[in-house]
């Protein structure tokens, strides 16, 4: 006992040469950042704690350890393990273990900032009831990893980390699969844990536990005709190709948002018989059941009811409501050669 006592005496003495020693030859700003994924290995330590460095060997035979890639020169710093008896800003980063000139392993020091965020960078979503389901982490962190289920919020062993799967502005995107039934009633709830290094090596860890019904957003509808009945417009919606089927049980709720012809005025309704006088319109969606959050607006569509054309002849199936029947659509045709035929004559 009093043995180890002393030893850890003389490493803390270690520790404050090394931060003498790192403070002459490696500032400014050399602790090189050299993360784009997570680390196999890494020691999360809160600041001031002692954290121990394991080098991935059996024998302690003339280990050798380097600190981003300088030499600790240091007869503390050769057994299989490395304590840093006081974690620090300047003492974070990757420990290499060495054997002549042979790199044996390596594992990164990272400082522990949990609780420090109120706002959390994690948000998820769900455009239906499949499997599969989709976060962003928006934040300044430089790798970033997520996992489903109590074994990652406990950190156990088998948690199965995910890799973002689409670099973000600012921040990552991941997708993530569940096993939930979609036709049974949801009880319990799903667990993301998120794991994050920023470039100063600090390391923030997360959890949130949500329903799925909590996260449905579906994606936009599609508005796929629009017919004169007497002084209104049939508006048919078809939910997007992504919402779970059959869609008399998944049931979507529709929002239409109208422009009047007349004075430009605004007005939405959901029913999907609205005036005809209008000039445009636009629809979003949520699930009926929960309320969920609503979808994104579908573009604008321009409306021609009556004999006006206010439907342009170029993207026709995009931009108008009803789209233009077959004769309207030749004569599109037709002018449009005539145009040709103008402009190269
Ligand atoms: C250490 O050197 C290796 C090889 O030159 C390099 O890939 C790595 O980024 C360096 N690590 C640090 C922390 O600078
Ligand atoms: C779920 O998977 C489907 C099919 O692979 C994909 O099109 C969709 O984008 C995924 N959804 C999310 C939220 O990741
Ligand atoms: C969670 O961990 C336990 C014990 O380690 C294991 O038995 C179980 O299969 C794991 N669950 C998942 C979903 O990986
Ligand atoms: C509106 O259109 C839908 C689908 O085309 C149809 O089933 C419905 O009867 C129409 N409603 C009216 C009032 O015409």
């Amino acid at each position: 006992m009093g043995n180890r006592k002393s030893k850890g005496g003389a490493e803390k003495m270690t520790l404050s040469l090394w931060i003498f020693g790192l403070l002459l030859i490696s500032l400014p700003g050399a602790h090189g950042f050299n993360l784009n994924s997570f680390p196999e290995n890494f020691v999360v330590a809160k600041k001031d704690h002692q954290a121990t460095l394991t080098c991935d060997v059996k024998s302690d035979e003339s280990i050798k350890w380097k600190f981003n890639n300088e030499s600790l020169d240091d007869d503390e710093a050769n057994g299989r393990s490395l304590t840093v008896s006081e974690v620090e800003e300047a003492l974070v980063g990757e420990y290499s273990c060495w054997r002549g000139g042979e790199q044996l392993s390596s594992v990164y020091l990272l400082l522990d900032t949990e609780g420090d965020v109120s706002d959390s960078p994690l948000t998820c979503r769900a455009q239906s009831y499949h499997c599969n389901f989709s976060c962003k982490w928006t934040s300044e962190h430089k790798v970033v990893r997520l996992g489903l289920g109590h074994n990652c919020s406990v950190d156990e062993k088998s948690c199965h980390w995910v890799k973002p799967n689409l670099p973000l502005e600012g921040g990552f995107q991941f997708e993530l699969y569940h096993s939930l039934s979609p036709y049974a009633e949801e009880s319990t709830m799903l667990t993301v844990t998120a794991e994050a290094i920023d470039e100063d090596y600090s390391f923030l860890r997360l959890t949130e536990r949500f329903y799925l019904r909590e996260i449905i957003q579906p994606d936009s509808p599609t508005i796929v005709n629009c017919q004169k009945v007497g002084h209104h417009l049939n508006v048919t919606i078809e939910p997007p190709s992504s919402w779970s089927t059959p869609y008399s049980f998944f049931n979507l709720e529709h929002q239409i948002e109208y422009v009047h012809r007349d004075d430009g005025a605004i007005e939405s309704t959901s029913s999907t018989l609205i005036p005809w006088k209008i000039s445009s319109l636009r629809v979003r969606s949520r699930d009926a059941l929960v309320l969920s959050e609503w979808s994104q607006w579908t573009p604008w569509k321009n409306v021609h009811a009556g004999k006006k054309k206010l439907c342009k002849c170029k993207n026709t199936v995009k931009y108008c409501c009803p789209q233009l029947s077959p004769e309207d659509l030749l004569h599109c045709k037709k002018k449009k050669k005539k145009n040709k035929k103008l402009r190269t004559n």
